[in-house]
């Protein structure tokens, strides 16, 4: 049976990929990752806010230090402008890179153009198979429109595009008014991949402390469907890679999203709910799923569910809501009159 696939230009073993977080954040985390079972590896995002507030703490350190003691700026380096902070987490990569075997792909939340395009090339240095840009941003400023958003992806990607050379996928979120021309946008300004969607960070109130409480939840059930739907209407109508990133508990989720078109499928909250080596068991419990159906390779169903070959493909898109209250509320619609 073949179970390889290739997402962004990359060959890999097999579709399951652990995504971002923070067990991908370490050498050890990599590495007991790649023994897991992932087919290809996201790094936790290196953000470019945490950098410049090091270097604002550093540089604030510096001040006070050099105030007391002059010759503290004589054994340091300049600061200006050489980013050093983000010096471990490069590091980091380029040992993974040489520890594991399986491609390593560098994810990066960047703020301004310095930042994802300096920030990248240190990235592809180091050796990273690919770069995930993860465009975690929240457009708070009421002067700021849509189009404002959108059309900085656009030249962040180009920036970063025309610096880097090794393959680029970009994680959204999944607020845009208009997802699939903001894919077509992104694959005109040379991506090569999007990877749907990422989470955002909702913190909670606590009523005991009113005080608001970080909350990063791990995923549910159901939080597959957006995204199914999305890779579904998005495959074979895009010359992107498509990877998904949500709500995978079991092969059956794997299944799923490459039956809508997924070329990969990332996942996180299981490997950090069960430990690394619950991949292993995802790749075997889809490699189960494929016996079943008898098919041999990935490529064979890979899309068979994808708006572009449904029979119906309004199935996808149109609302249902009446037809589908009625199916599970049939008194309720005798009572309506529907
Ligand atoms: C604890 C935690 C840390 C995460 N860190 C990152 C990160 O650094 N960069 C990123 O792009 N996504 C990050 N994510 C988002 C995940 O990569 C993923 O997109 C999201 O959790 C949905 O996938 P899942 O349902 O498999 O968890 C993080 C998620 C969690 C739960």
């Amino acid at each position: 049976m073949n179970l390889e696939t290739t997402y962004l230009g990359l060959q890999l073993a097999h579709p399951v990929i652990a995504g971002a977080s923070p067990l991908s954040a370490t050498l050890d985390g990599i590495r007991r990752l790649e023994d897991g079972g992932a087919a290809a590896i996201v790094t936790a995002s290196l953000y470019e806010g945490e950098i410049l507030a090091d270097e604002e703490a550093l540089e604030a350190a510096l001040i006070v230090g050099a105030e007391s003691h002059p010759e503290v700026t004589s054994y340091l380096p300049p600061l200006c402008g050489c980013r050093r902070p983000q010096a471990g987490h490069v590091e980091m990569v380029r040992r993974a890179v040489e520890s594991v075997s399986v491609p390593v792909i560098a994810s990066l939340n960047a703020m301004t153009r310095e930042g994802w395009v300096d920030i990248a090339l240190d990235l592809q240095a180091a050796g990273a198979a690919a770069i995930e840009l993860n465009f975690f941003y929240m457009p708070t400023d009421p002067a700021e429109t849509s189009a404002d958003v959108e059309q900085r992806l656009v030249e962040t990607v180009r920036d970063v595009r025309g610096a880097v050379q090794i393959p680029l996928a970009i994680k959204l979120g999944p607020y845009f008014s208009a997802p699939a021309h903001m894919v077509r946008l992104l694959a005109d300004a040379g991506a090569d991949g999007v990877v749907l969607f990422n989470r955002f960070y909702e913190p909670d109130i606590d009523l005991e402390t009113m005080t608001y409480r970080p909350k990063l939840e791990l995923s549910q059930e159901g939080d597959i469907r957006l995204r199914l739907k999305w890779i579904a209407l998005l495959a074979g109508k895009t010359p992107l890679s498509l990877a998904a990133s949500g709500g995978v508990e079991g092969a059956d989720e794997v299944a799923k999203y490459l039956l809508a078109g997924a070329d990969a499928v990332q996942t996180t909250s299981a490997p950090l709910r069960h430990g690394p080596g619950y991949l292993d068991r995802l790749v075997k419990g889809f490699t189960e799923w494929m016996e079943a159906h008898e098919a041999s390779s990935v490529t064979e169903f890979r899309g068979r569910m994808s708006a572009e070959r449904l029979a119906d493909p309004e199935v996808l898109v149109t609302a249902h809501h009446t037809a589908t209250l009625l199916l599970q509320y049939p008194c309720r619609g005798a009572a309506t009159g529907l």
